[in-house]
């Protein structure tokens, strides 16, 4: 029975979204609020994916990212006063992505590469240690996600967000693991 429903599960899965299967929170489905104002990326699918991490709290179940979502979209939104919560998606160590800007618009987390790319954030402070693997299986998804789906160039580069900004994030462990993946800019 049980290895029924889990053969089934996978057959609906790979029918809706190909191969990998991150799953998304939808703005309504995290208490977002809408945007002030909102600008397209210069080139669907862009050709690069910046790796952020937000530098603050940390969250591991669905309500507690949720939260801090809404946290940091009043800072960024309503503080900053920039239109929205500034990355495309954040990725929480509950395993969940978080759609922020989403697939198509530029976000607002690294000068000269907003509407060029795609800003992903793991949620929380990464100086001192690396993202559990629940977040880093997710992270993996989203990519193969992207690209199966159109959202981004098969030729893409990755980037930590150090590599172009001058800033710690995403912290020297993030930019060290995903140095050693394929699609990396050396
Ligand atoms: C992130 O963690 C580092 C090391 O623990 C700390 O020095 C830094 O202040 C933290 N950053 C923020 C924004 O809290």
């Amino acid at each position: 029975m049980m290895l029924r429903l889990a053969v089934l599960f996978s057959a609906l899965c790979a029918s809706s979204c190909q191969l990998a299967c991150p799953p998304i929170i939808s703005p309504a489905k995290w208490g977002s609020r809408p945007a002030k104002c909102a600008a397209p990326l210069s080139k669907v699918p862009p050709g690069n994916v910046i790796i952020i991490h937000t530098s603050g709290s940390a969250c591991h179940t669905q309500p507690e990212c949720s939260e801090l979502l809404r946290n940091i979209q009043v800072f960024h939104r309503d503080m900053k006063e920039w239109c929205d919560i500034s990355y495309n998606f954040l990725i929480g160590e509950d395993g969940n992505v978080y759609e922020g800007r989403g697939w198509l618009l530029e976000g607002a987390h690294t000068y000269g590469y907003n509407d060029l790319s795609l800003g992903i954030a793991f949620i929380g402070n990464f100086t001192e240690r690396s993202p559990n693997e629940a977040a880093w299986k997710t992270l993996k998804n989203l990519l193969t996600y992207a690209v199966q789906s159109g959202y981004l160039a098969s030729d893409y580069l990755l980037m930590a967000h150090s590599d172009v900004s001058n800033t710690i994030s995403p912290g020297k462990l993030i930019r060290e693991t995903i140095k050693m993946w394929p699609h990396y800019k050396h």
